[in-house]
């Protein structure tokens, strides 16, 4: 069954893209990395998904996030529609962007990585690509993945807001609660002992006492 699961390696797939010829892993090189998708260049909810992103590219880049999108046109087509993403954010219409675009014509990627909607077909009746999000880890392990239909455009705050919580996990060891922004108090993962959660998070660990009289809802302020 083609797609990727969280922990799954990213595959090191050769590709065409704005940028050139890519490897993958090698574009990846040790950083964290976003995969995201589009169904068509030249549409308009993809247009200004690709706008948001291209603002929020040093956002990213601060978290050493390399940042890679795909559509399923030509490199040619995807240079001059991004032209038009560059002036739907008021910025001079050239045609470079912040990160590359992947030029998969033929679907192939599309396919391998479990991207395309159904239920969104071009004018021959073929599958669109979904908005998927792949965000791998400096091991080029899936960490997190969206999926959205064709019809509905990302939150790309939200994916800032994923990636921090993924990193607190990794270099902290904590966990976010619901809602939960940058600089909120975080969350003890269960499996961790008082003790040990003690001596790891010097500034406290408060526990929120319940019904069932288990200790399980322990915050701390979010590390440093
Ligand atoms: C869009 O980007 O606007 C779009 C693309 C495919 C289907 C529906 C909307």
């Amino acid at each position: 069954m083609p797609g990727l699961l969280l922990g799954d390696e990213a595959p090191n797939f050769e590709a065409d893209t704005t940028q050139g010829r890519i490897r993958f892993h090698d574009f990846l090189g040790d950083s964290w990395g976003i995969l995201f998708s589009h169904p068509r260049d030249f549409t308009p909810v993809c247009t200004t998904e690709l706008g948001r992103a291209a603002k929020l590219a040093p956002e990213f880049s601060k978290r050493n996030v390399k940042m890679i999108a795909l559509s399923i046109d030509s490199v040619p087509d995807h240079l001059a529609w991004s032209k038009d993403i560059n002036a739907y954010n008021g910025d001079q219409p050239v045609e470079k962007l912040p990160f590359p675009i992947i030029a998969d014509k033929d679907r192939e990627l599309a396919v391998k990585l479990g991207m395309l909607d159904p239920d969104e077909r071009d004018k021959d009746g073929m599958p669109l690509t979904a908005r998927v999000v792949f965000i791998f880890g400096p091991d080029k392990k899936l960490k997190l993945s969206i999926l959205y239909p064709a019809t509905t455009g990302r939150n790309f705050d939200e994916i800032l807001r994923v990636v921090d919580s993924l990193q607190l996990t990794a270099y902290k060891k904590v966990a976010t609660p619901v809602d939960w922004k940058c600089g909120d108090s975080v969350m003890v993962v269960p499996t961790l002992p008082d003790e040990e959660a003690k001596k790891l998070f010097p500034k406290g660990v408060f526990t929120k006492d319940l019904p069932s009289g288990k200790k399980y809802l322990r915050y701390t302020p979010q590390p440093e």
